[in-house]
């Protein structure tokens, strides 16, 4: 049975994703009615510039006063695509106090704040769902916080940035440089005009705090992901990585510890074998690995960022939480019980590849591998190229802990016969 009267839906933005999510609800009104069991209305549009024509938007609809649209309370669902920490976590919890739901697709306050995000929600009865916030379209949060709800995820490793990736394939498939590959994403409208978010790893450290807290059940904040960008990243390193049959990602990694009783969260770029499933992720995509003891590998993959498809997400989480209204019931809420702590990243244990220009003469590599034997760091291979007496060595260790790799790497700089470590990247994924 079709319920008749409408549920109300209130849109917080009306930029690139919020103009689509307007656009979707129009023109799929009879299919999204017929999921949901009854019709939905948008009943008001907050914005910044009023003025702006928004083509298929009722202007009657359009607001500057978000927060009186939020306290309205005949809202049934708020879609919050404004991003940023203020003013939108005072109006999602202002929301939740005046009877509505939330859909919201930002990554930078929930890995900021989701827990207050959270309480505020289950205070009030109603549902937070973010699908929208990590990894535009690909469907990553709900099959975490629902499908694997019975199994036990152990490491999620992905490519949560399409500008990095599109940046790092162009300097793989097209031997681009650095600055080059940045001017070209930015000429396709992947990289913004500031683009330090995505290429210094913030974004992406966002996505993987949201991720780590949903796949280990417990609570990681923006603060606990250690992270590094790709601004370092040169075409020595692509061309390095090539040579080992490896390709460079920037890659965030959400490990629970062996045992058990800890988890690390990370973002870098690392080297990764070119028959890992993410190595052929090329361009802008995003792609997520996931291992799970039960489940074994999984990997999710598709469009990271869009209006088109972060709406598609945004949609879904509509449907999902009308759904659950028509229900008088709400979907899953925090699940932080494990309490497990994030570990710092030295603890990390992982492969390096590290790249010296060094001395070429008698002893040098015995002086070398002394300082790896006396941190505890195991060499697997050694290759070394020289030339008018100097050489560039590249060492690939065996598994050890990034505070070991870190203080080899400091006992390095201070041999003379040590000119400059070139690169240090991290191998995963073998
Ligand atoms: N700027 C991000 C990316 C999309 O390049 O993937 C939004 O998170």
């Amino acid at each position: 049975m079709m319920r008749t009267r409408p549920l109300k839906v209130a849109l917080l933005g009306c930029g690139v994703v919020g103009s689509e999510v307007a656009r979707i609800m129009t023109t799929h009104a009879d299919d999204l009615a017929a999921r949901i069991g009854a019709p939905v209305e948008l009943a008001g549009v907050a914005v910044r510039r009023p003025s702006k024509v928004r083509a298929g938007i009722d202007p009657a609809l359009i607001t500057t006063d978000a927060t009186a649209l939020v306290k309205r309370g005949d809202i049934d669902v708020v879609v919050e695509v404004i991003g940023g920490i203020e003013p939108a976590r005072t109006l999602i919890t202002t929301a939740f106090e005046h009877g509505a739901s939330v859909v919201s697709a930002n990554k930078a306050l929930l890995a900021e704040d989701g827990a207050t995000l959270y309480e505020a929600a289950a205070k009030h009865g109603k549902d937070l769902y973010f699908e929208a916030a990590v990894a535009g379209a690909i469907p990553l949060i709900r099959p975490l916080r629902e499908s694997l709800a019975g199994d036990t995820v152990n490491r999620v490793l992905g490519i949560v940035n399409g500008t990095t990736n599109f940046i790092l394939d162009r300097m793989d498939s097209a031997g681009a440089g650095y600055s080059e590959a940045l001017d070209e994403a930015t000429a396709l409208g992947y990289a913004e005009a500031d683009p330090t978010a995505d290429v210094e790893g913030f974004d992406a450290a966002a996505k993987a705090a949201i991720l780590a807290g949903i796949a280990f059940h417990t609570r990681v904040r923006l603060d606990d992901v250690h992270r590094e960008g790709i601004t370092e990243v040169t075409s020595a390193d692509l061309a390095s990585a090539k040579g080992m049959g490896c390709t460079v990602k920037l890659l965030a990694i959400c490990e629970r510890a062996a045992d058990g009783r800890s988890v690390t969260a990370r973002v870098h770029p690392a080297m990764i074998p070119l028959s890992h499933p993410l190595a052929s992720v090329r361009g802008a995509y995003n792609a997520v690995f996931v291992e799970a003891e039960a489940a074994g590998e999984l990997m999710f993959y598709g469009p990271g960022a869009g209006g088109a498809p972060t709406a598609s997400a945004v949609l879904g989480d509509l449907v999902a939480v009308c759904r659950n209204k028509l229900n008088e019931a709400t979907g899953p809420g925090e699940s932080a019980y494990t309490q497990l702590p994030v570990s710092p990243m030295g603890d990390v244990v992982t492969r390096y590849h590290i790249s010296l220009d060094v001395a070429d003469k008698p002893g040098v590599l015995a002086q070398v591998a002394t300082v790896f034997a006396e941190h505890g760091v195991s060499i697997d291979t050694v290759r070394q190229k020289g030339k008018d007496g100097e050489a560039s060595l590249v060492v690939v260790t065996h598994r050890a802990p990034d505070a070991a790799l870190s203080g080899t790497v400091e006992a390095l700089r201070k041999l003379d016969t040590v000119r400059g470590v070139a690169s240090i990247m991290r191998v995963e994924g073998e």
